[in-house]
């Protein structure tokens, strides 16, 4: 079913919003490499590394349907954070912003009958549902441990096996 062009437009805005996640977490990486956090910072580059293949996920289904990518400019994310905390903090508000819009894709799926972006989009909302529950539990684990310097370095360990 070739996609629609109201479709493929909403699609090459959330690519934007998916590559900008990455900017976003890359940049945090290197706000915890700066702080020697180094398994904050693995977590992170790991993140950016999966919010590229959402981008991708994106850019095949626009491209298998015959449409057209279109990439536009990806903004500047911030440089720094107040604290680890602050940071997850805003991952959270981010990914919760991002589940929004997935929500909003699914929606326009449903009241355009595009079955094959419907069925594409279970995957990635099935992912936010993952991608909220991690966050919010390490934005748990570091509210109750970071307050001392030994309990950051515990969390550092944990982020670093992150696979
Ligand atoms: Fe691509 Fe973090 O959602």
């Amino acid at each position: 079913m070739e996609i629609k062009k109201k479709m493929q437009d909403a699609i090459n805005t959330q690519i934007n919003k998916e590559f900008y996640s990455a900017y976003l977490y890359l940049s945090m990486a290197s706000y915890f490499d700066n702080m020697n956090l180094k398994g904050f910072s693995h977590w992170m580059k790991k993140q950016a590394h999966e919010e590229l293949t959402h981008g991708m996920k994106f850019y095949e289904h626009v491209t298998d349907r015959g449409g057209v990518v279109v990439l536009k400019p990806i903004a500047q994310p911030p440089v720094s954070w107040k604290s680890p905390e602050a940071a997850f903090e805003e991952v959270l508000a981010h990914e919760r912003k991002v589940t929004e819009s997935i929500n909003q894709l699914y929606a326009l799926s449903k009241s355009s009958s595009d079955t094959a972006a419907e069925v594409a989009l279970h995957w990635f909302i099935t992912e936010q549902i993952e991608e909220e529950a991690h966050t919010s539990e390490i934005l748990a684990k570091i509210k109750a441990l970071a307050k001392s310097p030994s309990g950051l370095h515990i969390i550092d360990k944990e982020l670093k096996k992150r696979e």
